[in-house]
Formats: C-alpha cells, structure tokens, sequence
C-alpha cells in the first residue's frame, strides 16, 4: 500500500533532449539530422541559441524535475566539455535536476573524441552511448566510419574507465553478413559490453548514398528471411549473456535501460532544442508536438531572431496521441497498459483484433493485464500496430 502511494505520487519523468547536429563526415546509410561543415562553425554561438531554446521551453513548462538529459546528433562528441556544461547549467537554472538524473552522450568512438570523456564527466555527463557499428575493419570503411575496430575498442576501454555506465551501437544485417560471422562479432562485443548495447538492423533509407548504391544494384543487403534469422540470433545470443532485449533494438541488464529513451517509448513528456529536435509537452492536459527547423544555420537564425527555432507546435488529437503511446509502447518488451490507451483515446482497443493477433502469435497479454508484442510478432510489428491503431 504504502508502495503505491509513492509510485502515485512519484512525478512522471521528464527529459531533456539537445542535439547537435555536426559531423565530420556523412556516413552513407545515415539519415539522420547531421551535417558537415568543412568551413566549421561558431560553437559557442550554437550553444547560446541552445540555451535560449531551453530557456523558451521553460517558460512553456515551468516546475518539473528534469529525470534524463541526452546529447544526441549528430555528433555531440566534437562539443568542447565547456560547452556541455554551458548547456547543463541552463537546464539546471530552469528546471530542478533528479538526484539521480541520467545524463547521456552520444560519442564517435575515434581517440581525439576520447581525449573530452574525462571532461565531459567533470562537466555532469554519467552515460555515454558509442557508435561502434562494426568490430571488422573492411564493414567500417564499407560505412564510411573515420574509426578501425580497434581505435573504437579503445575508445570504448577510456568510456568504461571513466563513465559509470556506458553503452555501444552496432549495425548488423549487413551486406555479405553470414549469421555465423554475426554471431561471433557478437559475442566480441558482448564481452565488451557492461550493462547496455543498442544493435540496429541495417535500414537502406531514402536520401543517403546507400540508397541509390541499393537502387542501382550496387548495395546487396540480406533478405527479409535471412535479416529474420539475424534478428532471432541476435536475441538469443544477448539473452543467453544476460542481456535480454528490452526494446526491439535495444538491450539491457535488467534494470539498466536507457532511461531517457524509455521516456520517449513510454510515452512521457520530454523538451527537444537544437536543429531538427522533437518534442512532446503536455500543458493544460493537452500534449503537444514540438519540432524545430532542421538546417542548422536557419535554426540559429530564428533562434536569434525570435528565441526559438520551432517549425511545428501542434495540439494532438487524443487519437493522434493513443496512436503515438502504440507505436512506441510496443516497442518495449514491456508493452503498454490498455487501460492507459483508453484514457488518451476516449475508446478501448478493438478486442477483436486483439484476439486474431493473439492467434496469430504476434501479441499477448500478460498476467498484470499488458499487452505486448512477442518475439515473434517484432519483426512484423510496424504491421501489429498499423492493425490496432486503425
Ligand atoms: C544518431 S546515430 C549516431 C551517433 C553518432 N554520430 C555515431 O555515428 O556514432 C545513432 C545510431 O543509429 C544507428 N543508425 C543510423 N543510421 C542507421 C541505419 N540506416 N540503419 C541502422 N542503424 C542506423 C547507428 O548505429 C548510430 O550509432
Ligand atoms: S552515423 Fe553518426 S557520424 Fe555518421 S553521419 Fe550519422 S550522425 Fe554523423
């Protein structure tokens, strides 16, 4: 009883995402917001439109305690550690801090990025995520990436000597990738990991130099049955060392997820400032959908004109909103609360389509009432969930 009582009164989470959006070259599969400046740029201008972002997003919402920040890019790696403090500082000015805040950056694993950990450290940072990718030279340089296997190792031994908690990314299914190749790269890397590695199926997205490669015929990838049999072992083999998948691409030692991520996937309110930032607030009761210009000169140029770089502000409907905690509540092993989805839909789910799903295999409900997609229901879960969102 008295344990319900203060998980009721507990605050939901709130967090804090900033990114930045610079790299020091385009990877060819990347799409995300990430730009290169061969002519550089001026940091400590960026970070002062930051801060007026997040002090735009205070007044907006005022009074919560912020439980995760995430450096994210981009490549936040290239910040000087001064900058990283300059920014944390601001959230710190506007909002109250948990004691027990996650604070996470995204890193390149190349030695000059490791050089700024210890600083990065002194300045809040406690959690760094890596971009390893590949532990085999000749995948690396097919990527594009500016690091060997053994430069990203290093990087990582500096991660784990000064951070309490790191995590690395790797890309599997990727081309000419034999399972049994996958598997012992794996096991590599598990050996290197602590509490958390972030494994992504190779995507070929529209825009990047991998797509026309792919278009062209030039780029093989595996095939949806073999991209299946890597998924099925990459579980089994995390499972097996005690690293179980908590989300579809993300693993963890029970008890040490990404906690900042599980804010975006539990459908909890977070701020995002810098270019091309997403964010979700919820004010008078309403959630609102925040995106900021994505090209980084235009963002700097509204931010210093107006204090803020926002593109998209929009009310969601409640069902834009059931639909969004579906499609993110989903990805988590964990599932969501039905109950939870009528409260933000106004409707129940359909428990007809509940139940030809549940024939189906792709979904169950647990003992306390969840549902959430089985193992074998995540390959086919964008499927699953356009099935009950509709
Ligand atoms: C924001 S990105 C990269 C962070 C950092 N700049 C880096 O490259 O190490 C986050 C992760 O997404 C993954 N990723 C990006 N594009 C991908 C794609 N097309 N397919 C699969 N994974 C991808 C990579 O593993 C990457 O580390
Ligand atoms: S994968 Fe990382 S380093 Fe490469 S372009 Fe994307 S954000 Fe930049």
């Amino acid at each position: 009883m008295m344990l319900n009582m203060s998980l009721t009164n507990s605050p939901a989470p709130f967090a804090v995402y900033v990114h930045w959006p610079f790299c020091l070259s385009k990877c060819p599969y990347c799409d995300f917001n990430s730009h290169v400046r061969h002519g550089g740029y001026d940091e400590a201008r960026y970070v002062r439109a930051v801060e007026a972002e997040l002090a735009a997003t205070a007044q907006r919402v005022p009074g919560r305690t912020v439980s995760t920040i995430f450096f994210g890019g981009g490549t936040p790696s290239l910040m000087q550690p001064s900058s990283v403090q300059a920014i944390l500082d601001a959230i710190g000015k506007h909002w109250s801090i948990a004691p027990d805040v996650e604070v996470t950056l995204e890193a390149n694993p190349t030695s000059v990025e490791a050089t700024r950990f210890r600083g990065y450290r002194s300045a809040g940072v406690n959690r760094v995520s890596l971009g390893v990718q590949a532990l085999d030279d000749a995948s690396l340089k097919e990527l594009g990436r500016l690091h060997t296997a053994q430069e990203a190792l290093d990087a990582v031994a500096v991660a784990r000597s000064i951070f309490e908690r790191y995590s690395f990314d790797l890309i599997y299914a990727r081309p000419r990738q034999t399972p049994e190749a996958w598997a012992t790269e794996l096991k590599r890397a598990i050996a290197e990991a602590a509490e958390h590695l972030s494994l992504y199926q190779l995507t070929i997205e529209q825009g990047t130099r991998f797509f026309d490669l792919y278009k062209a015929g030039k780029l093989v990838v595996p095939d949806d049955d073999l991209g299946r049999d890597l998924y099925d072992m990459t579980q089994q083999v995390c499972a097996d060392a005690g690293l179980p998948a908590y989300e579809i691409s993300n693993h963890a030692r029970p008890g040490a997820e990404c906690r900042h991520n599980l804010v975006y996937w539990r459908g909890h309110d977070y701020a995002g400032v810098g270019p091309g930032a997403h964010g979700r607030l919820t004010l008078d009761g309403r959630r609102y959908a925040t995106e900021t210009e994505k090209r980084p000169e235009s963002w700097l140029m509204r931010v210093e004109a107006s204090g803020t770089g926002l593109i998209v502000d929009e009310k969601l409907t409640p069902a834009e909103s059931a639909d969004e905690y579906l499609l993110m509540g989903l990805r988590l092993v964990e599932g969501i609360d039905p109950q939870r989805f009528t409260s933000i839909a106004g409707r129940t789910l359909d428990p007809k389509r509940i139940s030809i799903l549940q024939g189906e295999g792709a979904v169950e409900t647990t003992a306390d009432g969840r549902l959430r997609v089985t193992q074998s229901g995540f390959p086919v879960l964008d499927a699953v969930v356009a099935d009950l969102a509709a």
